[in-house]
């Protein structure tokens, strides 16, 4: 872990989160012609589960969902208004996939002034430190924060390059020539100033605005921070076929071998005190005769799964 910034002051208000799931996914064809990657399984939740539990975690509350255009109906259908979560969920269109970066301007009015966290809807993440990383580098009160995760293929990603004092050296976009292989994963924290920033950015070669360039603004105004994903977390890019089928091996495993689900959206909402037991039954009700609703129904008796059926 790199060094965390001091905490920021009780008074500030608290950050509001930007779930991107839009984008045209077309290295997921024929899968995501008519399906959004974001509603797709991994194991026995849709990956934006994944995602909108990594807010809640930092006990973000208000939350924006961003689609691709025409598709924000699937979304409210799947999460409402997010109030059976304990939490307030609003939805706009990207008219096109601009750049993870134009989040921030999407963004702009929902945030109204206030810090961010801005997460891929594809990005999935476990670890057993990972709640309170992230609810911990959450309380920095001004500035960007960046998490990496070492990868084997940094071509593919946003990369990081470290000084020996966790000091960032360089942020690169896809590199041809990594300089190092820590991938910037898909999950950001940045303060009031990011709409204004990113409204900044000239489009890239592919025409998009690069979150890597946002990021490069925070750092050069020195106020960019690293943190360096343990090797207790696992982080996975559902970009391809292949990275979707191992993190829903993954899931399957962990969830199988701990009796524990893995980004329970329902169940985060429950154990920080946003939904009463009366709640839970209700969604679990609504899931009906699944394992899942087996595991809302047993966290009230005892905390832990009851069984997962093969
Ligand atoms: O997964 C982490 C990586 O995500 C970072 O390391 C890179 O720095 C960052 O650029 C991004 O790279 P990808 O190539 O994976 O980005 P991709 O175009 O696949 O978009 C990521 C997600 O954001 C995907 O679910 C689609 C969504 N998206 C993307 C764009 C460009 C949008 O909703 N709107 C967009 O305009």
């Amino acid at each position: 872990m790199t060094a965390t910034p001091p905490a920021s002051p009780k008074q500030l208000p608290p950050r509001r989160g930007i779930l991107l799931a839009g984008g045209s996914n077309t290295r997921l064809y024929p899968v995501t012609f008519a399906v959004p990657k974001t509603l797709l399984p991994v194991y026995d939740k849709p990956i934006l589960y994944y995602t909108i539990a990594m807010l809640m975690f930092a006990d973000i509350r208000e939350i924006l969902v961003i689609t691709a255009a025409g598709q924000s109906g699937m979304f409210k259908k799947l999460l409402g208004d997010g109030s059976n979560l304990g939490v307030a969920i609003d939805y706009i269109e990207q008219p096109e996939p601009k750049g993870i970066a134009q989040a921030m301007i999407l963004g702009e009015k929902f945030l109204d002034g206030h810090r961010s966290a801005l997460i891929l809807g594809d990005n999935i993440y476990y670890g057993a430190q990972l709640a309170e990383t992230i609810a911990k580098s959450s309380r920095i009160p001004e500035g960007a924060g960046i998490f990496a995760a070492r990868t084997l293929n940094p071509e593919q990603f946003g990369i990081v390059e470290l000084d020996e004092q966790h000091k960032i050296v360089s942020l690169v976009e896809k590199p041809t020539q990594p300089r190092s292989n820590l991938a910037i994963t898909g999950f950001y924290l940045y303060d009031s100033q990011a709409p204004e920033l990113a409204a900044r950015l000239k489009p890239s070669g592919r025409g998009e605005l690069e979150i890597t360039d946002l990021n490069k603004a925070y750092h050069e105004l020195g106020k960019l921070h690293a943190t360096v994903l343990g090797r207790g977390t696992a982080w996975f890019d559902t970009g391809t076929a292949d990275s979707l089928a191992e993190a829903s091996e993954f899931v399957r495993a962990v969830q199988r071998g701990q009796g524990t689900m893995i980004c329970c959206p329902e169940e985060i909402a429950w154990r920080k005190g946003w939904i009463d037991d009366r709640e839970l039954e209700s969604i679990a009700g609504r899931i009906k005769n699944t394992n899942y609703a087996a595991y809302l129904r047993s966290l009230p008796a005892g905390n832990r799964l009851v069984s997962v059926k093969a």
